[in-house]
Order: structure tokens, then sequence, then C-alpha cells
């Protein structure tokens, strides 16, 4: 049908404008078993529950969705406001599906300025976590896992020397990686066998999210050069296809090459701290989505960044030496429980 025929379809508009509200968000970090931080944030925000316009005919196809436009000669007042929101935007059919974003507001009064993650995604990091922990070699799948990672990490120092702040960047577009790798397999495992992962998709999925974030705000300091995304784009290429084998072939060692690639992060954020110390790496203030991410204070620094980046590296260590510790004691991961939450 090419036109939008009225007479056959019936609009529901249904505006539920709810009053201003304040939520307390408490997130907590499980350390060593124990609750070892606890924050809230207070979050004063309202939202515009969306217009649901619904049509009942069943031959409603992509041709027939109506122009936002011509709706709003039918409606009036509030419904008009809401039918123009998504238009200031660029979105232009939201309103039909009635997928509309929440609008937050800030303590500050301002308005919440991401897409990408919501307030109840951020968190304050465990930074009492040790930093030296060391898995020590052992088996010959240990031994083979660190003298892999020792090997990648000669090309890596050769390119970037000591540019930390590029290094970082660089190191998490594949640190991102092989959670996504993983808590994809463990999903598909999970629909073959019919059977729970014990949260362990979930627990790769956020690692590979964190790492993700630590990219995102890692660009807002280093801006890329050309010969750099081209670089990102063959690593990605290769590193994908190489861990998604690696991971089906063997997760015990997968896990234990990523618990070391953690350990070396922790070492190059270690080294960038020290010439932040030294003044040989300017410390500019902390971008923006690092202060609500992490929760820091409007003040922090760069400084204060690479800390709780650091911490994060920490946590994401002990996970994957603790989920390759599983499966070489011949267990499956679904029979410890994961670490939900664990930043
Ligand atoms: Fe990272
Ligand atoms: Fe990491």
């Amino acid at each position: 049908m090419k036109s939008f025929k009225l007479g056959r379809a019936l609009v529901h508009g249904f505006i539920n404008y709810s009053h201003p509200k304040t939520l307390t968000f408490h997130n907590g970090h499980l350390s060593n078993g124990h609750i070892a931080q606890n924050s809230s944030a207070s979050i004063d925000y309202f939202f515009f529950k969306s217009t649901f316009i619904r049509f009942l005919s069943t031959e409603a196809s992509q041709s027939e969705i109506p122009n936002p436009n011509s709706l709003k000669k039918s409606v009036s007042g509030a419904e008009k406001q809401e039918i123009d929101r998504p238009k200031e935007t660029g979105v232009v059919v939201s309103s039909y599906w009635g997928v509309m974003n929440q609008k937050i507001i800030k303590k500050d009064g301002t308005l919440w300025p991401w897409n990408c993650f919501k307030p109840w995604d951020a968190y304050t990091p465990d930074l009492s976590i040790d930093l030296s922990k060391h898995h020590v070699p052992k088996s010959f799948a240990d031994k083979v896992a660190f003298r892999t990672v020792k090997l990648l990490r000669i090309p890596t120092d050769i390119f970037f020397q000591r540019r930390y702040g590029c290094r970082a960047m660089m190191l998490e577009t594949v640190a991102a990686v092989p959670g996504m790798v993983g808590g994809l397999l463990l999903h598909l495992k999970s629909l073959r066998k019919f059977e729970h992962s014990g949260g362990w998709i979930k627990a790769l999925l956020e690692e590979a999210e964190n790492e993700r974030m630590h990219l995102m705000t890692m660009v807002e300091v280093v801006k890329p050069k050309w010969y750099e995304r081209l670089l990102v784009l063959i690593v990605q290429g290769i590193f994908f296809n190489a861990y998604f084998i690696l991971y089906v072939l063997s997760p015990k060692l997968a896990h234990r090459i990523v618990g070391y690639l953690e350990e070396e992060a922790i070492h190059s954020y270690t080294e960038f701290l020290k010439d932040l110390d030294n003044g040989s790496i300017p410390n500019m203030a902390a971008p923006a989505i690092a202060i609500d991410y992490w929760m820091l204070p409007e003040n922090a620094t760069l400084k204060d960044v690479v800390t709780v980046i650091r911490a994060d590296e920490a946590h994401h260590r002990d996970v994957n030496h603790f989920a390759s510790d599983i499966q070489f004691q011949g267990k499956e991961l679904k029979e410890a429980p994961a670490p939900l939450g664990y930043h």
C-alpha cells in the first residue's frame, strides 16, 4: 500500500508525564567476596513516556509509516509537543514505534549528556585492588600464554615506545575484543545445550563494555592518526579471528592469555602514570565522559582517569585468571559463580 490511509488505521496517543522524582542508585563492588565499596548517586530525573501510536492494520509496512509532520496536523497541545521532540534530534520514526529516550537531569540541573551509558551504569572503581598480583606460569599452557603475551609486547614497545596515551588508546581497541568473543561463544553454547551459563556471558560482556569505555575515554585524550586507524583495522581483523578460534579450541588458554595481557596493561598504565608525574605527559583535565562514567570529581585530571582504568585492568586480570583456573581444574565456567558487576 503506497499511501497511508487514515481510514484504515487507528491512532492511539498515550502521553504520560511523570512527576519529577528522585532515584538513588547504589553501586557495589565485590572484592574478595566482600563489598569493598558502596557509592550512591542521587539523580533527579524525569522522563517523558513516549507517545504510542499503533496501527491496527496488520498490513502496515515501512512505506506506510506516516510522516510525523503529517501527523502533527491531527494532534494538538501536549501530543504535538511529544511529536516535535524526535524531530529535534533528527529521529523521525521513534514516535511511531514508541521508542523514546529517557530525559535525565543530573544533580547540577544539566541534561545527562550520554546516550552510550546511563547514570546507573556509572560506578566508583575499587582502587584498593592489589596491582602486583601475578599468576606464575606452571603448566605448559600457562607458559605458552605467558610467552605469547611477552612476544606480543615486543612490537608494541617498538611501535609506541613511551607514547603511552597513544599506546593505551590502540591497545584498548584490542582489549575490548576477548570479552565479546567469549560472551558470544558462551551465549551460543547456552543455546546449543539448553543450559545456563552461570552468569559468565554477562560477566564477559560487561568486561567488553568496560574496555570499550576505556577506549571512548582515551580517544578524547589522543586523536588517532590515519595510519593508526589503519593499524586498528588490520589488528582487529587478525586478533578477532585468532581469538575466536583459540576460544573454540581452548577457552582456558584464551582466558590465561587475557589474564597476562591485563597484567601487561597494568604495567603500561603504571608507566603512563610515571610520565604524568614527571611531566613528560601533561596532566590535562579529565574528559567529561570519564567524570560521569567513574563518578570522578569535577576537577579530576588525566592522572585520576589512568588510575581508575588501571584498577579496572586489575579486575579483568583476576576475572580471566580465575576463569582459566576453573577450567584447569577440569570444571566448566558455569560451575563457579560469575563475578557480575566486578570492576
Ligand atoms: Fe582497558
Ligand atoms: Fe582490561
